[in-house]
């Protein structure tokens, strides 16, 4: 039976990560998939999740099953994180999930499950998985303008256009911060404009937030979030740990759904535990615990957000380097908008053959669409890029 299987195209940042490993040469650059490295081009386990794991192995006494949703402690503190009490929590239904893929793939199977008519908005670009998970799901996707090339930020008005043509019944899919691909952010009266148009169409947000932390800070990145989930009666979060806590492959994310009813949050509640039954059935739980003690406890907590603001300004001073480096070599403030983006990505605003070309005659790997992870860049390659991207003629 299996040779009616047809081959599925590959997934366009993992075919990246696979082409970089298979590249010879030594001076090569990978600022392809969004994974944190530091100047020695690590990606170091926090000390704070080093810490909670030496107390976890020596404190915990069983790996029996939790629950369906996870540890209720793990969603009360992601929520309180993410959320902090711009919603009152008796309105939150949470279930932990295989990281923020996960909590959106459940998100839009909720959704689904919900109207199987529901059209879902998306930012043009969004990250490329989103669209996979929703194709395969069978679900309508209706793109919105976002990302103005000329500028190299949010196309705001055109966003706006397209978000007045949602309708009740259909979703409309934000970044929480720090956008990807394409790293430009809106600030908070633009998302005020947004929470009106939701208000106005009363189509339901989902917000991916996946690096909270990596923008501005971790209260800044979230207030965008906050305000919307405090604005709307029904709202969607799909949430991810991978990044802000550095644990990639412990896969720990949290689907949130805000309604405002106790009953509602029941129903939803118990759904997303059936969800997670049909899908995997118990979530994975070492990340999450690591996460909760973290969150918990007052010195773990802050080390981790010391780190956490260590990283953030890394990216940021690597991208300022960048803008300057690319100002004095072409002489022009074109690239200036790499500095104003947050987060760990920026979309360069390159055509696809001008990145191949800096792939095959400079070794640099970045995705097809221009997306550059600006944590693969040091001191050192901060200039060798800049002169690459001058020599392609970009
Ligand atoms: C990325 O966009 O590079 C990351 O979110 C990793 C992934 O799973 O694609």
């Amino acid at each position: 039976m299996f040779e009616n299987l047809k081959a599925q195209p590959a997934d366009k940042i993992l075919a990246l990560m696979q082409m970089y490993k298979n590249d010879p040469r030594p001076s090569k650059i990978d600022l392809g998939v969004g994974v944190y490295k530091n100047p020695q081009g690590l990606t170091p386990v926090m000390r704070a999740v080093k810490a909670a794991e030496q107390e976890l192995w020596k404190t915990q006494d069983t790996k029996t099953y939790v629950g369906l949703a996870g540890d209720p402690g793990f969603s009360d503190a992601l929520i309180d994180l993410v959320l902090g009490d711009a919603v009152d929590r008796d309105l939150v239904a949470a279930a932990a999930t295989p990281g923020g893929t996960g909590a959106c793939r459940q998100a839009f199977e909720l959704v689904r499950m919900a109207d199987k008519d529901a059209r879902v908005f998306v930012s043009d670009p969004t990250w490329p998985n989103h669209l996979s998970i929703l194709s395969y799901l069978g679900m309508q996707v209706v793109n919105y303008r976002y990302f103005d090339d000329e500028t190299g930020g949010v196309d705001f008005d055109g966003m706006i256009e397209d978000l007045k043509s949602a309708k009740s019944g259909d979703v409309v899919l934000l970044h929480g911060c720090c956008h990807n691909p394409t790293g430009a952010n809106l600030n908070l009266s633009e998302w005020q404009a947004v929470v009106d148009v939701l208000r106005d169409t009363g189509a339901v947000p989902m917000i991916d937030i996946a690096y909270q932390g990596f923008g501005d800070g971790l209260e800044e990145d979230a207030a965008g979030t906050r305000l919307v989930a405090s604005s709307v009666p029904e709202c969607l979060i799909a949430a991810s740990c991978s990044k802000n806590f550095g644990i990639y492959r412990e896969r720990t994310g949290l689907l949130m759904a805000i309604s405002q009813d106790p009953d509602a949050r029941k129903l939803n509640q118990d759904t997303l535990a059936f969800l997670n039954r049909q899908n995997f059935s118990f979530p994975p739980d070492h990340g999450a615990r690591v996460v909760t003690m973290i969150l918990q406890d007052e010195a773990l907590r802050t080390d981790w957000k010391a780190e956490l603001e260590d990283v953030r300004l890394t990216m940021l001073d690597l991208r300022q380097q960048l803008a300057d480096e690319l100002q004095k070599l072409s002489g022009s403030d074109r690239f200036g908008f790499l500095a104003q983006h947050r987060g760990m990505f920026s979309r360069l605003g390159a055509a696809p053959d001008k990145v191949e070309a800096l792939r095959t005659e400079h070794g640099i790997y970045m995705v097809g669409d221009s997306r550059m992870n600006i944590a693969g860049l040091n001191g050192e390659t901060v200039p060798i890029l800049a002169k690459a991207i001058l020599d392609v003629g970009i």
